[in-house]
């Protein structure tokens, strides 16, 4: 089989790497990729924005089956353009990526199915909006953006003020530009995270073990909210009896008022869940897998995952040997350029690479980077996701971490504490 991944972070890194080992497969091509999927993988020079361009790309290298990455292709309507073009696609239409594309539809289509979410209202209009969160009590609330906004338009609010300050910013002065032309306002939740990743064809799901991933930048939980600064697997929080509830009452759901709509999902559903005292709620639902929680998850994951993923696109997942996990625990460490979440230099030389690739039991997984001559040089805020397999967590902490001081670019940094919340 001849396979296209398109994306560029350390997410379509570890498709490409677990892709490639699938007997199956003879070609992994990822587009546009980066230095490490140019490791692992044929790189081709086409951005993941440019829809005519991947399109060509696969018909004329006859590939068979294509793997989208990131939501905002999906959202575009890749997916549909590819089928309509005879190609088979791993990956929701534009129509069920509207679970990701749009929080209004999401908390709707959420609420008419009664699956468990924060309580919420939508406004467009600034003053409505501001004199509803007047009447309601002075507590802590989430103001988000209705369309894709790089994963950055959700403002976490404590108080009333902060709330007028967030509908300011995203419905006013549209720091995410459209995408914030319509708002939802949620209760703020609180407890653990967790993220829930299941592969369907619309019909079968089959979750994959669960990760947690730690969204804000520094030790501790403090700090900015990032795209993730680190994940293990599995995440214990969630017992079986948990998963049990997520898959009745959130999943199962999910997938049948999709199907109801005749907009079927078929792709990866990702729940990402707060387990609060209330039992759990969804806090938004993704259509594709998290970054960096696939670094942990594809680690551990010993089943052929061309095999699934081809089921999956073909609406035979049902046929599927239940899959198989290594029994180790894994942890991933995200490296990131200085300054990141805001800006950051690009073009600096990585040194230690290939001594961290020696320290068993480790892959270290390429999101911003780049090749420039023979250098690699970091091309983004979120660089490399050193992930490392141990019988315990501690072990895999400890090695992670050895791979990751090898590893040195003017500035680079990562939080020190991934996987301390483990149990
Ligand atoms: P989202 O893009 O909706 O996943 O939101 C990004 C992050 O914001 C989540 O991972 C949570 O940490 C936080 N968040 C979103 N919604 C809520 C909520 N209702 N209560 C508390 N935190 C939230
Ligand atoms: N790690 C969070 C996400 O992929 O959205």
């Amino acid at each position: 089989m001849k396979v296209l991944v398109v994306g560029q972070g350390g997410r379509e890194h570890a498709l490409v790497w677990k892709l490639k080992q699938s007997p199956s497969v003879e070609t992994v091509y990822c587009a546009p990729g980066n230095a490490g999927t140019g490791l692992d993988a044929i790189n081709v020079d086409i951005a993941d924005s440019d829809i005519n361009g991947l399109v060509d790309f696969a018909t004329k290298e006859k590939i068979d089956l294509v793997v989208v990455g990131p939501e905002a292709p999906l959202v575009a309507g890749l997916t549909d353009r590819m089928i309509n073009a005879g190609l088979r696609v791993f990956g929701p239409s534009k129509a069920a990526a509207a679970l990701e594309g749009s929080k209004v539809f999401s908390k709707r289509l959420m609420k008419s199915a009664n699956v468990p979410t924060a309580d919420f209202s939508v406004f467009d209009h600034v003053e409505l909006a501001k004199q509803w969160v007047d009447q309601v009590d002075d507590r802590g609330w989430v103001v988000k953006a209705n369309g894709l906004a790089a994963g950055k338009g959700v403002i976490v609010c404590k108080n009333r003020q902060e709330t007028h300050d967030a509908i300011d910013r995203i419905l006013k002065f549209r720091e995410f530009g459209d995408a914030g032309k319509q708002i939802v306002i949620e209760e703020l939740l609180v407890g653990q995270e967790a993220s829930i990743l299941a592969i369907t064809d619309g019909r079968t799901i089959v979750p994959l073990e669960v990760a947690q991933d730690h969204k804000r930048a520094y030790d501790n939980d403090e700090g900015p909210n990032t795209g993730g600064m680190g994940a293990y697997c599995p995440a214990n929080v969630v017992t079986p009896e948990l998963m049990e509830e997520i898959t009745k009452t959130m999943l199962i759901p999910t997938i049948h008022a999709m199907n109801q709509r005749e907009t079927p999902f078929r792709g990866v559903l990702y729940a990402g869940v707060m387990l609060t005292e209330d039992g759990p709620k969804t806090l938004e639902y993704n259509v594709r897998f998290g970054d960096p929680e696939t670094q942990p998850v594809l680690m551990r994951l010993k089943s052929d995952l061309a095999q699934i993923l081809l089921a999956a696109a073909k609406g035979q997942l049902h046929k599927i040997e239940p899959l198989e996990w290594d029994t180790r625990q894994a942890v991933c460490v995200v490296m990131a350029s200085e300054g990141y979440p805001g800006d950051y230099t690009k073009g600096l030389p990585i040194t230690g690479l290939d001594a961290a690739a020696e320290v068993p039991d480790v892959k270290v997984f390429h999101a911003g980077t780049k090749l420039v001559g023979k250098n690699v040089v970091n091309n983004g805020g979120r660089v490399l996701g050193v992930t490392a397999l141990g019988d315990t967590f501690a072990d895999a902490k400890a090695r992670a971490y050895e791979a990751a001081d090898l590893i040195q670019w003017p500035g680079g940094w990562c939080r020190r504490d991934i996987s301390d919340k483990a149990v």
